[in-house]
């Protein structure tokens, strides 16, 4: 699947990543900055905050229930766009996501 990252100070970065990764690790992979993903995935760092754009947020659904916790920690500003982008997992069906990075 293609997956853009929208960076907070402008530009943007595309790739192409696998399916059955999570967001988080193809942030990482691709060096992506602003999403670090320090816990490896486990929802105990909240380091892989991401905003989903608009377009794409029913596709992507909510967030679950310790992830909502998780949110309320991240360092930028949580709205409803707001995921933790370890939870996310890719797929075709998500082919062309758009993601903004948050400012800190
Ligand atoms: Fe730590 Fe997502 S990588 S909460």
């Amino acid at each position: 699947m293609n997956v853009t990252w929208k960076l907070p100070e402008g530009g943007e970065i595309s790739a192409e990543v696998a399916n059955g990764l999570t967001l988080m690790e193809a942030a990482v992979a691709n060096d992506v900055p602003g999403v670090i993903g320090e816990c490896g995935g486990c929802l105990s760092c909240a380091t892989c905050h991401v905003y989903v754009d608009e377009g794409w947020r029913d596709k992507v659904g909510g967030p679950g229930e310790t992830e909502d916790v998780m949110l309320d920690m991240v360092a930028g500003e949580r709205t409803d766009a707001s995921r933790l982008s370890c939870q996310i997992e890719t797929s075709e069906a998500l082919d062309g996501l758009v993601l903004i990075v948050p400012a800190v």
